[in-house]
């Protein structure tokens, strides 16, 4: 486990799927995740047996937080395609259970992520892209230390227009592990 101050990532597990499911057909959750269609159980079953051949650093983990004497799945976040001569990566989230937005945890999320690609991955350069529109999810990632380095013009076509994609990234050199 990776542990926060709040939450916790484990490895996902077969029977998180058909709640990620759920979450990922909610149009509010999906809005700016870029998914062209509704997704089946079949499919995300699919996704999980081809990510369980990736290395197991890029295998993907349920976010938790603490309820009563366990722990609850709120959402799903992993490290993605480690490019192991640049030691570079792109990291991922979305919190399904939108009664946990706003709260810190996807800032909480990333951090812990940044802390592990770099203390335990040895990692360089961690980066991310986010759809120009998702003003909520650009400023967690503020918080969490990344800066905008790119904007992709109208790279993503979502709610009838052509929108812009960022990429924002965090230098080990930049970083600053939370005490
Ligand atoms: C994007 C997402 C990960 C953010 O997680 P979160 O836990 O809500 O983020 P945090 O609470 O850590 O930070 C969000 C911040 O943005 C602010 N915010 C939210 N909506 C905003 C808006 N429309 N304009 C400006 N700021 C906004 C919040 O107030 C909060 O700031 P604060 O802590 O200073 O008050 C989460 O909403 C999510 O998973 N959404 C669905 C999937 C998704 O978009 N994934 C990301 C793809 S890149």
């Amino acid at each position: 486990m990776l542990y926060g101050k709040r939450i916790r990532l484990r490895a996902d597990e077969r029977s998180d799927l058909p709640q990620f499911v759920e979450w990922l057909n909610d149009p509010q959750v999906r809005r700016y995740l870029g998914m062209p269609a509704p997704i089946s159980q079949d499919y995300e079953q699919q996704w999980f047996e081809n990510m369980l051949k990736r290395p197991v650093e890029e295998h993907t983990l349920c976010i938790e937080i603490q309820a009563g004497d366990g722990w609850r799945c709120i959402g799903n976040c992993g490290i993605f395609d480690i490019n192991s001569r640049v030691r570079s990566a792109e990291v991922g989230l979305f919190i399904g259970d939108k009664s946990c937005w706003n709260m810190g945890y996807g800032t909480e999320v990333m951090r812990l992520l940044l802390r592990h690609a770099f203390e335990t991955l040895n990692l360089n350069r961690i980066f991310l892209r986010v759809d120009a529109g998702n003003l909520g999810g650009i400023h967690a990632y503020l918080k969490a230390g990344f800066v905008q380095e790119a904007t992709l013009r109208q790279a993503i076509f979502r709610d009838g227009k052509y929108c812009d994609d960022l990429v924002m990234s965090v230098l080990r050199s930049e970083w600053t592990p939370e005490e």
